[in-house]
């Protein structure tokens, strides 16, 4: 569903028995995350509360062994809050979902599949109808500008393009929550920068809710709604931006913008240099 150009302010004053029209996407509420290994107790996270409605796009940034990655395995129900409550749509998560679509820091695609294959992988584990699942694996290669290159194996294919493959297997599913975790780290800049352009109209074009880790704050600011800002260990939300910009965001033309500077500028203070990665 394509959205207007409008900044979408959050509504957090929605009444809590008010789903499902107006539950958030992902609710956090006072959720803590302690880690027990046989040397020693880690607290990952702490008095984490956050909403998110639908169809925003978050991006999270802090240094690192904060609890991102912490965070995103609790929405993704791969993780059990120690305590606090995590939502989906209202729904209390309680274990591993499968309607959500998640991206990791690396393709992780097999080698010995095409493009197109790699992408038919999560119909085939889901059992979705086959003619729909080609259909829209066509869309979503059309869309990320991938044609051309479905049959082509992972290693015949560039980083960016891998990490196309990965978008694509992630959204099939047409998932209303998509978990990015440092989805383009490994990239170039310029392959970085056409990959936040293309990941902007995807989000506009599908209307689906983004949490984005990343370590570059100008990434978080060009893609974001809002970027929370967490702490050092234990992890915990030390602001949340809003960024203020229009939801179709040209690349060159958002770096010059007074809101972007301001956004960047504010948060590269709370991060403190040592921890920044741009
Ligand atoms: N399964 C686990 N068992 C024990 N400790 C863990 C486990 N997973 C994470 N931790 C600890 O929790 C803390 C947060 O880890 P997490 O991976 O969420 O950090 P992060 O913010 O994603 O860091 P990075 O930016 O380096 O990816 C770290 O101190 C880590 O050592
Ligand atoms: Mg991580």
């Amino acid at each position: 569903m394509p959205r207007n150009t409008t900044v979408r302010k959050p509504d957090v004053s929605a009444p809590q028995d008010s789903r499902p029209a107006t539950a958030p996407a992902v609710s956090l509420k006072d959720v803590a995350v302690r880690f027990r290994t046989k040397d020693r107790d880690v607290t990952a996270l702490t008095d984490v509360g956050l909403e998110v409605p639908m169809g925003e796009f978050v991006a999270i940034v802090g240094p690192s062994g904060c609890g991102k990655s912490t965070l995103l395995k609790l929405v993704a129900g791969l993780l059990q809050p120690s305590s606090g409550d995590v939502l989906l749509s209202g729904e209390r998560v309680q274990g591993p979902r499968h309607d959500i679509g998640y991206v990791f820091q690396r393709a992780a695609l097999l080698e010995w599949r095409s493009a197109r294959r790699n992408i038919l992988l999560q119909a085939e584990m889901r059992k979705m109808p086959a003619e729909p699942a080609r259909r829209r694996v066509d869309e979503l290669i059309a869309m990320t500008g991938l044609r051309g290159f479905e049959d082509s194996l992972p290693h015949e294919l560039s980083g960016g393009m891998q990490q196309r493959v990965a978008l694509c297997r992630a959204l099939l599913h047409e998932p209303p929550v998509l978990l990015m975790d440092e989805p383009f780290g490994a990239l170039d800049a310029l392959t970085r920068e056409q990959m936040n352009t293309e990941l902007n109209r995807i989000w506009r074009e599908t209307g689906t809710t983004v949490l984005l880790v990343t370590h570059s704050i100008s990434e978080a600011c060009y893609l974001a709604d809002r970027v929370v800002v967490m702490s050092a260990r234990p992890g915990t939300i030390t602001e949340i931006i809003e960024v203020g910009l229009p939801a179709e965001r040209d690349y060159t033309e958002t770096m010059g913008r007074p809101e972007f500077r301001e956004a960047t500028t504010h948060i590269r203070g709370l991060l403190g240099a040592a921890s920044a990665a741009d």
